[in-house]
């Protein structure tokens, strides 16, 4: 019987579970039970972060001048705990950039970009299916500590490192970026991206195209033909475009 009340609680299942996998689409793997923040941010730590910015202090600079400019940094409070800074890993005149979130528990570790479980298929994704070795490219964060937990980097953590990417990218000068999932796109893209709306479309930051694409750590945790499809598809744009005059 439709209206009967196990028929109602199995509705309500498969709408939480459609509710859920979006969420998970789109990055969110953990619910906050505490009462909403207030949005408002302080001046310097909100969403104006998200806005395009003019050249930082690191730009102009090569990598190991934007990397000592970074110095043993204390400008957020991800630097409290991490093990050490994680800054970028690969060919510093690559023409092809990856950019991800941040630091996970073993690239904390290592202090090496990409280099767990998501970081293996990355790599796997650039040595066997772009067919170019790793050493190639050069891969970053947004961030460049670790947040605790592995959650999202916040919009003050993302702010206060926003300087040294754009001088990883000034400095690297990649013909195209790569966008891992919803935080690095939303930041290069300057706005809260939908990554599952807007992967596989081409974008600029600082004179750079952009390709978002999904994070290896939800294709991972969403382990479909279509997710990897998806994925494979946008290197593979961006790959050829990076190989453009
Ligand atoms: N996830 C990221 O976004 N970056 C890493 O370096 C590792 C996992």
């Amino acid at each position: 019987m439709s209206g009967s009340p196990s028929n109602e609680a199995h509705e309500v299942l498969r709408a939480a579970r459609a509710w859920l996998a979006e969420f998970a689409e789109e990055g969110v793997t953990s619910f906050d039970v505490a009462p909403a923040r207030p949005v408002a941010a302080p001046p310097g730590q909100g969403t104006e972060s998200l806005e395009p910015r003019p050249a930082s202090t690191a730009s102009g600079a090569g990598l190991e001048q934007v990397r000592a400019h970074l110095g043993d940094c204390t400008r957020c409070p991800l630097s409290e705990g991490r093990t050490q800074i994680v800054f970028g890993d690969g060919n510093p005149n690559a023409d092809l950039m990856f950019v991800g979130e941040g630091p996970g528990e073993n690239e904390d570790r290592q202090g090496v970009p990409f280099v767990g479980r998501a970081g293996e298929l990355l790599t796997k994704m650039i040595e066997a299916g772009l067919e170019i070795p790793r050493s190639q490219v050069y891969i970053c964060n947004i961030v460049k500590c670790r947040p605790p937990g592995n959650r999202n980097p916040l919009p003050n953590e993302v702010s206060a490192c926003r300087e040294f990417l754009d001088g990883q990218i000034d400095a690297v000068g990649p013909k195209v970026i790569v966008a891992l999932g919803k935080p690095a796109s939303s930041l290069l893209l300057g706005r809260d991206v939908a990554i599952t709306r807007e992967r596989g479309h081409w974008n600029e930051y600082r004179g750079v195209p952009v390709m978002p694409t999904f994070h290896p750590a939800f294709v991972l945790r969403q382990y479909t033909a279509e997710n990897r499809r998806r994925v494979w598809e946008d290197l593979k744009a961006a790959h050829a475009k990076s190989l453009e005059a």
